[in-house]
């Protein structure tokens, strides 16, 4: 058995759009999917109970870096790994720390064969590179590992972004080397290249010499204008492996989902539905919604009126706002809930309507009335 078979079940005929099926070591993944971020070993203010039952996500994301930091990969190892430390028993994701630690800025120092950067913890040196990358992944024991990275900076030149792709490109070799072809881990190769189309095609080509179960394209919405972000996934749409799963890393709004579906995309995950969720905004059909506004004030109506949630069924926008000004606990939970579950749902309905072969009409009805009121 492989870590990871992927099936393609229908596709938009005109376009890349497509639904699919992957098999994992902790079960099946429905396709387009958006991942809940769980960075910490936890959904901010959600329990597995929330994710599988009220907002259906069958896989999450966690991360290399924080974890490594606090509790410790050896921690977490020595508790069973990361699914049954934080109990959850469906695919995980984790990334490399490749992104987190360009976040980092002059805390880090790149060197060949990885990172060398102080703890934003407790100030200590550690070195993290794709060997490490690949021995802390292993030991967390998610079902799919993202090659180690470099985030290309928003803007560079064009032989900044080049110098940039080819050692993610070199690094991405080495944690093949060091995450060999096995039946539990599923290895992901990540594209970089900046703005720079010719770049990501030959960062695309020189991954597909490497044997990686899937495909992801990193070094997106770090500040480019969307025409960019969306040019990227033009320019890389009609070669990605049509037999492998496509990830966009770290995107993004309900609409940038649409057209990544759009532009082959199967696979997104983003901190905006539960980090949006903690400061009062709320995502609907009809776009954003800012819970914190007076007109919310005495308002009986649900964020959504066809909204299966938790929230949506029990709860008023009115009592919404209060839990928001009056800065209690619950507020996060119920507008966390919410969101994820539109994010969620709307792949559900994604999903839908490429079975039904109606995905041009859903994704322009879509945008439309999304845009419309945003
Ligand atoms: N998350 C968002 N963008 C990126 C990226 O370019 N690389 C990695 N590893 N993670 C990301
Ligand atoms: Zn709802």
């Amino acid at each position: 058995m492989n870590a990871l078979t992927f099936e393609v079940l229908a596709k938009d005929e005109g376009g890349f759009a497509r639904r699919g099926r992957m098999h994992l070591a902790h079960g099946v993944v429905e396709t387009p999917v958006f991942m809940p971020v769980g960075t910490q070993a936890t959904v901010k203010s959600m329990t597995p109970a929330d994710l599988t039952e009220d907002i259906r996500a069958s896989i999450i994301l966690g991360n290399t870096y924080h974890l490594m930091l606090r509790p410790s990969a050896d921690l977490i190892e020595r508790m069973g790994g990361l699914h049954r430390f934080m109990s959850w028993d469906r695919p995980i994701l984790t990334d490399s720390g490749g992104f987190q630690v360009w976040s980092l800025g002059d805390l880090r120092k790149i060197e060949e064969h990885g990172v060398r950067f102080r703890s934003h913890i407790d100030g200590s040196a550690v070195f993290l590179g794709p060997k490490e990358s690949m021995h802390i992944q292993r030991q967390l024991g998610s079902d799919i590992v993202m090659a180690f990275d470099e985030c290309t900076p928003y803007p560079a030149t064009i032989s900044e972004a080049e110098a940039s792709m080819l050692m993610s490109m070199r690094w991405a070799g080495e944690c093949r080397e060091h995450l060999p072809v096995n039946d539990t881990q599923a290895l992901f190769g990540i594209v970089q290249g900046g703005m720079y189309p010719e770049l990501r095609i030959q960062s695309l080509e020189m991954l597909s010499a490497i044997d990686f179960e899937g495909i992801a394209i990193g070094g997106l919405s770090v500040g480019e204008p969307k025409e960019e972000m969306m040019a990227m996934m033009d320019a890389l749409a009609p070669h990605l492996p049509v037999d492998k799963p496509h990830y966009v890393m770290g995107v993004g709004t309900p609409d940038d989902l649409i057209e990544g579906i759009d532009r082959g995309i199967d696979m997104f995950d983003c901190v905006m539905p539960t980090r949006n969720a903690r400061n009062g905004t709320l995502f609907t059909d009809d776009g954003k919604l800012n819970i914190k506004n007076l007109r919310y004030a005495e308002d009986p109506r649900p964020i959504m009126e066809d909204c299966s949630c938790y929230t949506c069924r029990n709860f008023s926008r009115s009592y919404l706002r209060h839990l928001y000004m009056a800065k209690e606990i619950l507020s996060s939970r119920l507008n966390t809930l919410h969101n994820l579950h539109y994010y969620c749902d709307l792949m559900s309905r994604a999903r839908n309507a490429l079975e039904q072969g109606e995905w041009p009409e859903f994704r322009n009805r879509f945008l439309q009335r999304y845009r419309d009121h945003a």
